[in-house]
């Protein structure tokens, strides 16, 4: 797909589905500025992987949840690459507990990771693209936003909350001609997938009618089906992604 002459904003790209994301927008032609409160290391390669991709980059390190950072971390991308058309936000974290034992932290930071981190990033984009009269905006929900599985309650809710947020987002912004949709995955291979039980895992995988488990690629190819001009009569839908583990 191509995104020439574009810049991409994706939060939590350093890693798994985010990053993901970055190396399709980068491969198609797009600047990529990226937000992630991973360590040094993790930043640095993929930025590398990035610019190898033949692409300028912009990485910051930060907190989604830190609602000014946002506002300064899209006006420095502007400045930086010249504008701000496609933004991702795929940043998120869960901390399971069945929901007699979850704390009011778990909750907190689950909630502002990934449904407050979405809102602070379409916040901010949302003057830029009103104002170029053009955006490309996708959310990284989850299958779990439809079902009811064990241990999940606030990050079901989180990523629940970012399909009402999707679709209501949506509905501010079509007059300015600012597309917004999500995405749901199913279980994907990536570090956070990875801290799951094998049992999980392997019953994640056999549920699928593929017997696999996704890969981060393949949500990034459908997060950029929607950001491309191909999808530009859709907006507030959300896609699976889940190789029919919820059929
Ligand atoms: N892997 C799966 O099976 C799966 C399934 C459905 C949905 N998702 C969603 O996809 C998105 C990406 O997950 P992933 O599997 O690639 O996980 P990941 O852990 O590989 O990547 C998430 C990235 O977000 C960053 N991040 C977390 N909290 C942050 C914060 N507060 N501020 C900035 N950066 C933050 C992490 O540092 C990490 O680099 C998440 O929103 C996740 O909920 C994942």
């Amino acid at each position: 797909m191509n995104f020439g002459g574009q810049v991409a904003l994706v939060t939590g790209g350093a890693s798994g589905i985010g990053r993901a994301c970055a190396l399709e927008f980068a491969r198609g032609g797009a600047s990529v500025a990226f937000v992630d409160i991973a360590g040094e290391d993790a930043m640095t390669e993929t930025a590398r992987a990035l610019r190898e991709a033949g692409t300028r980059v912009v990485s910051f390190r930060a907190d989604v949840s830190d609602f000014g950072k946002a506002e300064r971390i899209v006006s420095e991308t502007r400045i930086r690459l010249g504008g701000l058309h496609l933004l991702v936000n795929a940043a998120g974290i869960n901390e399971d507990a069945p929901v007699w034992r979850m704390t009011e932290t778990q909750w907190e930071r689950v909630i502002a990771a990934n449904l407050k981190g979405a809102f602070n990033y379409v916040r901010a984009a949302a003057a830029v693209m009103r104002e170029q009269q053009f955006g490309k905006i996708v959310n990284v929900s989850s299958v779990e936003a439809f079902r009811g599985r064990f241990g999940v309650s606030n990050y079901a809710a989180s990523k629940a909350g970012l399909l009402g947020f999707t679709r209501a987002a949506a509905a501010d912004l079509g007059r300015d001609r600012v597309n917004v949709n999500a995405v749901a995955p199913g279980f994907v291979r990536t570090p956070m997938s990875e801290k799951l039980s094998a049992e999980v895992l392997d019953e994640a995988a056999r549920s699928s009618v593929f017997g696999r488990l996704g890969e981060p690629e393949e949500v990034a190819l459908v997060v950029a089906f929607l950001c491309s001009d191909a999808a530009r009569y859709v907006t507030g839908e959300v896609i699976k992604v889940d190789g029919g583990q919820t059929l």
